[in-house]
């Protein structure tokens, strides 16, 4: 099975947060089912580099107005067709925003010819090559399957919903630059409260949604999480799906990590007592044998950092350290810094984003902390648990289902695997490091929540199970409906 990703982050290569995760080991999982992807990604500067070692696979004359040229590469496993068309992606700064920091003024127009190229080769504009199915993933490429119809193609289309926070809402003015009808400004189209939404048009169109979670696959059908779309979401139910979010056993194995100063497995859990030593060093933190608590996050509402600055006192009352690695909302990252100077040397603030250092802090940290308002799966939590950090988080979305709170039955069961805390306030928050301090003080239960969340098996095969059944699914009835 033949299957063409577009995105607009993958690991290794371009990544702001876990979509780049998911899109980099998805298809080494797959692989193992006979599932060939291709991704589809903007040439960025960093993928340019590389990609333009290779002569074009194909050039495109008008992309809404602009020319492209299609390039492959390999990397780490991963194959990639990469659209190289400079003046929308060779440019300084990050994938949606630029050096200051602000949005990439024709980000609408950037991930709309994203969308386009991957619609004009799945439908056959790639001379030898055509995929069985389109994976699309949040509203970047939502627009994929929105020209795909408009094309008359019938090949299958898979989207999935990372974040629904993030929806591409722009003038329904736009449409005539981004190729599209007048008539794509209705209700059960892309009209969304006056404007135009890149995803919701991904919506309409897919025929099958995935969401990164179960929990959160529920929870957006209701106002609260649904963030304006749980009204399209709900007409949808049929083809809603929630599947779970794994790990890259091989990125993040503390046995093996080459990021770690001290690697360990269950059996050598004691080296990451060194590793902690050098990272209260390393932070400039006092040592000391006191809980250490880490952060590594967007800094963000949504990932509720400024309610750990407000109770992150608690931690250095009970004599432990707190580490925030994370860059974001600059009015949280200013409370987080504010509350660190209160508490010098207990408290440390990195404001930026450091793949190796993201690493080191789990080989080194005894607990993580994500107090997530909502989170549609979280990745965090997971490598945490797969490092021997037991997670703090609150109980939302996929940190709801992927950890076990350590009530009293769930230890007695050995089934703990961290601490969640409910309703999603700061005082829950207070309570929930209250209990995780308290849990420290008892060496050999803290030993055993380690051991049983490192224990606790996120890898991707199961998940992957799931997708390939999806894929499989739309493929067989795709056949069916032509023969
Ligand atoms: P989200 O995608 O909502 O940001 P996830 O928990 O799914 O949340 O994924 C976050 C990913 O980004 C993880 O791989 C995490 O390690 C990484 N990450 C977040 N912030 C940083 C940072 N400042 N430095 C390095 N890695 C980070
Ligand atoms: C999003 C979500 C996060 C999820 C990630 C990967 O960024 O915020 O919860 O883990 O996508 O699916």
């Amino acid at each position: 099975l033949h299957v063409l990703a577009v995105t607009s982050e993958i690991y290794p290569l371009v990544k702001t947060g876990g979509l780049a995760d998911v899109t980099g080991a998805l298809p080494k999982a797959l692989a193992t089912y006979g599932i060939e992807t291709h991704t589809l990604i903007p040439g960025y500067p960093s993928i340019l580099a590389l990609a333009r070692l290779h002569p074009p696979l194909m050039e495109f004359d008008d992309l809404l107005g602009e020319k492209a040229s299609l390039r492959h590469l390999e990397i780490d496993g991963i194959s990639l067709f990469v659209l190289d068309a400079p003046a929308l992606y060779d440019r300084p700064g990050g994938p949606y925003v630029d050096e200051n920091g602000y949005d990439h003024p024709d980000n609408w127009k950037r991930f709309a010819v994203l969308s386009l190229a991957g619609a004009e080769i799945a439908a056959g504009a790639l001379p030898g090559w055509r995929p069985d199915l389109v994976h699309t993933h949040d509203w970047q490429s939502a627009l994929t399957s929105v020209y795909l119809r408009q094309m008359g193609s019938p090949v299958p289309v898979v989207l999935t919903i990372h974040n629904l926070a993030f929806q591409g809402q722009y003038s329904a003015d736009l449409l005539p630059y981004i190729g599209l009808p007048p008539e794509a400004y209705s209700v059960d189209s892309m009209e969304y409260f006056g404007d135009i939404s890149y995803l919701k048009g991904g919506l309409m169109t897919a025929d099958h949604i995935t969401v990164v979670s179960p929990t959160y696959a529920r929870e957006i059908l209701s106002p609260t999480f649904g963030m304006g779309l749980d009204g399209v979401l709900n007409t949808k139910i049929d083809r809603l799906q929630g599947i779970v979010n794994g790990i890259d056993n091989e990125v993040w194995n503390p046995a093996t990590d080459p990021y770690l100063p001290f690697r360990f497995d269950m059996k050598s859990l004691r080296n990451k007592k060194n590793n902690k030593a050098l990272l209260l060093e390393r932070f400039n933190l006092q040592p000391g044998d006191g809980p250490l608590f880490s952060a590594v996050t967007r800094v963000t509402w949504q990932k509720g950092m400024d309610m750990l600055a407000e109770v992150a006192d608690e931690i250095f009352y009970r004599g432990g350290r707190l580490i925030v690695l994370g860059q974001g909302d600059h009015a949280i990252e200013d409370a987080l810094k504010a509350t660190a100077a209160r508490f010098p040397g207990k408290m440390a603030v990195s404001v930026g984003y450091n793949e190796p250092t993201a690493h080191f802090i789990h080989g080194g940290s005894d607990a993580i902390i994500q107090p997530s308002r909502f989170e549609p799966c979280g990745l965090t939590q997971l490598y945490a648990m797969r490092y021997g950090c037991v997670p703090v988080v609150s109980r939302t979305g996929g940190l709801s289902e992927t950890i076990i709170d350590a009530n009293d039955a769930a230890l007695s069961a050995r089934a703990a695997t961290g601490f969640q805390f409910h309703p999603v306030r700061p005082e829950g928050l207070r309570q929930a490091l209250r209990r995780a301090a308290d849990a420290y003080e008892d060496k050999r239960k803290w030993a055993r929540l380690q051991l049983q969340a490192m224990r606790a098996d996120y890898s991707w095969d199961r998940s992957a199970e799931s997708y390939a059944q999806v894929y499989g699914r739309l493929t067989e009835q795709r056949f069916q409906a032509t023969h």
